[in-house]
């Protein structure tokens, strides 16, 4: 365990072994947090992945006998801060679980339709504004809809100061440190847009909501469920202004490629589209999703404004390396940003229909017709690729 403020303890889980967090790849492992508030009422806030149960119980039976715990706050369903209440409960008799009306539902389909659970789980439902008794404190909740799910929400302890607002503002990362100031902004500020990217990015009206709320709380510690807390006033100014930016889908005036090739004419079109971006002085960034996970190119996305999508034809549909990802990208919806398609085909353009239709249900505005070459391009017709750089000049402002 690691206390953090009097009577306030981390004990969560390090998942230094995680790699892939459905399908989002995650390097530098990862954590589930867990806090537990030593009140009159003993409170603990989330739990852990199933399998970091054991670790979480060691950590907080350095603090108390779990069985003393009153309230287990559920900030959010999702099973890698859920999955081990039932477990809990077991050895927590007298503990409620409070959460949001869509919580409730949520942990009801996971635990309790599936006949996993045996014991009595007493729920107390909250509301934005509701208040929790538990002593000292006085928690209050913030439903925040869509940040991640429908049922999630923050806690907040005003004696404290302090806002655990669950996945909003985590990063995947692993690490013995807890703060961002420990680990350098640079590195949190990096994960927790990669986070965003791959986790959040659909809903920047729901964050922008959450943040106006946020903004009327005095906040001296905001505690996630994942990677690193942030507790410096600068540090906590930075990923608020971040948030905010990537909330209204905000950008970087800088050009990403993402493309994948079969036999080479693809990525012979995408480095020549690199090339004159490069001499013309554009940021630009090449991303072979041969190479390149979706998570690496999805977050390179929200970072760029100029988006241009590549693939090689492979009997009559795009290579299944973009394929994924455009059902990815779709998914996440990137807003505010423009581009074009390119690729190199066989003897039919039809698949290219997959990219264009794609890119215009991502949201992204095409600022130029594709360009689809056959077999291998010529020279010619590499150098005409030239015509594309004052188009997204002007979509970059630039
Ligand atoms: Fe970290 Fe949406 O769970």
């Amino acid at each position: 365990m690691r206390k953090i403020r009097d009577d306030i303890y981390w004990t969560g889980y390090i998942d230094w072994d995680l790699r892939n967090f459905h399908g989002y790849s995650t390097p530098a492992g990862s954590t589930y947090n867990a806090y537990l508030i030593m009140d009159e009422k003993p409170t603990l806030i989330d739990t852990v992945k199933h399998y970091g149960y054991d670790e979480m119980l060691w950590r907080i039976k350095q603090i108390i006998d779990p069985a003393k715990i009153q309230y287990i706050i559920s900030n959010h369903t999702e099973m890698d801060h859920s999955g081990t209440i039932g477990a809990l409960l077991k050895i927590c008799p007298n503990a409620q679980i409070v959460c949001s009306p869509k919580g409730a539902e949520g942990l009801k389909r996971h635990f309790l339709n599936s006949g996993h659970s045996d014991i009595e789980w007493k729920f107390k439902v909250v509301n934005t504004g509701d208040e929790l008794d538990i002593g000292k404190r006085k928690l209050k909740f913030l439903l925040m809809p869509m940040v991640h799910w429908p049922d999630s929400m923050a806690t907040y302890s005003p004696s404290d100061q302090i806002l655990f607002p669950n996945d909003a503002f985590g990063q995947h990362y692993a690490s013995h440190q807890r703060y961002v100031d420990e680990v350098g902004i640079e590195v949190a500020l990096k994960e927790a847009a990669k986070y965003y990217a791959n986790i959040v990015m659909p809903y920047g009206a729901q964050v922008l909501k959450v943040l106006e709320a946020v903004s009327t709380l005095t906040i001296d510690m905001i505690c996630p469920s994942h990677g690193l807390i942030w507790r410096s006033a600068e540090d906590i100014a930075q990923i608020i202004v971040h948030y905010k930016k990537w909330a209204a889908y905000e950008s970087n005036k800088q050009v990403v490629i993402v493309y994948d090739t079969m036999w080479h004419s693809t990525e012979k079109m995408a480095m020549k589209l690199y090339q004159f971006l490069d001499q013309a002085q554009v940021p630009v960034k090449l991303v072979n999703l041969k190479i390149s996970d979706y998570s690496e190119a999805v977050t390179d996305i929200m970072n760029s404004k100029v988006v241009i999508l590549g693939s090689a034809i492979l009997n009559n549909h795009v290579l299944p390396s973009v394929g994924g990802f455009l059902t990815y990208l779709k998914g996440l919806k990137p807003k505010n940003r423009f581009g074009f398609t390119f690729g190199s085909y066989g003897w039919s353009k039809v698949g290219f229909k997959d990219l264009e239709s794609a890119m215009e249900e991502s949201g992204i505005e095409k600022i130029a017709e594709g360009q689809y070459m056959q077999f291998v391009p010529s020279a010619e017709e590499l150098a005409s690729l030239e015509q594309f750089i004052g188009p997204i000049k002007k979509a970059l402002a630039i």
